[in-house]
């Protein structure tokens, strides 16, 4: 590998549901929930995955994983195109890429001991070679995670919330994974403790090396964790840019309602704050969607061409990409408003 190969290289990944229904099981829709999404993810990076409920983020996540077969498109990790592994091969590459889910609750098992929920992926991936190795290490992950490791015996009810997040954390981290995805891991949080779960995942990052695909519905939680976000919507991808262009400059009027939707700390500007109505109403169905750019029924700045014409993911400066017509000169010189507003 060279230094400028990427760690994860999607390319045009198309992930469609089929849909039968009636007595004979006939195909009756194709659920479109990741619909050519292409973007990279840098070794040591952080990329940021957001959209609203339904966008095909977690669909994204599953397929990069290589639990959910993709329809189209590749996935390439470290080189590796995995897009089509199998049995051993399949087997093999689940080690090095984990999964950190939303809900603590959910996710851990019941039965198990907390020794045990750590210490699986070691056994399931033969990573130590005897039963002490194999208590050593789940301890010493306890203590990475900030558990006490004395708490090995205990149960998952036994935890609050946060303390289960870290429990799902220090599993994923047992198998050495190349690259984490955490699928909303602080939405089912209080508040106050989705800070302590955020600068945990940092602390982690910048002592192991790691490397997050870190998936959120709204731009505030991202806000801190990631290097790098790309917005989604109706299994599309509609921007992608580092942190702070997007937060500074953001282009698509997507990203901008997004951003518009974050609370402001000053209470003169947050009694003042408008979220961009285009956010109100509903997510038009994956399973038919609008013709054009997936976003034009919502987009106050809608022209002909936004209905007619899916406008592509266009570079616009370096790192900083968007899929709107009104960045299109060609497409936008009659009916756009040029330059788009920022939210103020
Ligand atoms: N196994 C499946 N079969 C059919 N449709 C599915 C399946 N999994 C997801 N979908 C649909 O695909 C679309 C994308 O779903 P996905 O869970 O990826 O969205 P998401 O962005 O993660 O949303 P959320 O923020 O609610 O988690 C949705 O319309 C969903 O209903
Ligand atoms: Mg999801």
């Amino acid at each position: 590998m060279t230094n400028t190969e990427p760690l994860l290289e999607v390319d045009n990944l198309q992930v469609h549901f089929k849909l039968h229904g009636g007595l004979l099981g006939r195909h009756q829709a194709t659920v479109r929930a990741v619909d050519g999404v292409s973007f990279r993810v840098d070794q040591g990076e952080t990329l940021g995955v957001v959209g609203e409920s339904g966008c095909g983020k977690s669909t994204t996540g599953l397929a990069v994983l290589r639990m959910i077969d993709p329809s189209a498109g590749s996935i390439r990790l470290n080189g590796d195109d995995i897009t089509l592994y199998k049995g051993r091969q399949l087997r093999r590459i689940r080690r090095r890429l984990q999964m950190v889910y939303q809900d603590p609750f959910g996710a851990l098992d019941p039965r198990m001991r907390v020794l045990d929920i750590v210490g699986e992926p070691l056994l399931v991936h033969k990573l130590t070679s005897d039963r002490h190795a194999y208590r050593k290490r789940v301890l010493e992950l306890l203590d990475l995670v900030g558990l006490n490791p004395k708490m090995a015996e205990r149960y998952p009810h036994e935890f609050s919330g946060g303390q289960r997040q870290r429990i799902g954390i220090a599993r994923a981290l047992a198998a050495e994974p190349e690259l984490i995805i955490c699928d909303e891991p602080v939405s089912a949080l209080d508040v106050s403790i989705q800070a302590q779960i955020i600068n945990l995942l940092e602390d982690l990052q910048s002592e192991l090396g790691l490397t997050y695909l870190f998936i959120a519905h709204d731009l505030a939680v991202v806000r801190h964790i990631c290097d790098r976000i790309m917005v989604m919507y109706l299994g599309q991808v509609v921007e992608t840019a580092s942190r702070d262009t997007l937060y500074d400059q953001p282009m698509h009027p997507y990203t901008q309602a997004l951003l518009s939707a974050i609370p402001v700390p000053d209470p003169r500007a947050e009694t003042a704050r408008e979220v961009d109505p285009s956010l109100q109403g509903e997510v038009p169905s994956p399973v038919n969607p609008p013709s054009g750019c997936p976003f034009h029924p919502r987009c106050r700045h809608a022209h002909d061409a936004c209905r007619e014409t899916k406008p592509p993911l266009r570079e616009l400066q370096s790192g900083h990409a968007v899929a709107c017509h009104l960045y299109d000169p060609a497409a936008s010189e009659v009916n756009a408003p040029w330059p788009v507003a920022r939210p103020a």
